[in-house]
């Protein structure tokens, strides 16, 4: 386990007070964590604009009855096979399919797959959550 360092930050007071109000809301127990998790989130960013490997999930919505669709989106994520490491599909409905893409690889191939996967027709939401492969992270 590495060190723990304290250091003293200076900001205005105003923007303490707002930062003090989003901890409350969001069931933070002290500003230390709230930070390191601040600190986190923008190496988690570091690493995607820097194109490193990374993990994700991809979430699409669609109407299964497109015609072509289904077809399409197989040959697509054959094609991208060696980043993908599990796929789940659940029947929403009657027309409805979610399907929840895990990811694992270069982040900027990850994003064009996304790209390619919500352009498709029919696709009614596609949405890349951006992870972390952890191993930059504490
Ligand atoms: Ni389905």
């Amino acid at each position: 386990m590495s060190n723990l360092v304290r250091f003293s930050i200076s900001l205005e007071e105003t923007l303490l007070q707002k930062f003090d109000q989003r901890l409350k809301e969001q069931n933070y127990e002290n500003r230390s964590e709230a930070i390191r998790d601040l600190i986190r989130e923008n190496i988690v960013e570091k690493e995607w604009v820097q194109n490193e490997t990374v993990a994700g999930t991809i979430t699409l919505v669609y109407d299964h009855h497109k015609r072509g669709l289904v077809q399409k989106l197989t040959v697509l994520q054959h094609s991208f096979h060696h980043m993908i490491i599990s796929t789940q599909h659940i029947h929403l409905d009657h027309d409805n399919c979610l399907e929840v893409i895990i990811v694992h690889g270069e982040a900027h191939s990850l994003i064009r797959l996304t790209d390619k996967l919500k352009s498709i027709k029919g696709i009614k939401y596609g949405h890349l959550a951006m992870a972390t492969s952890g191993k930059e992270l504490i």
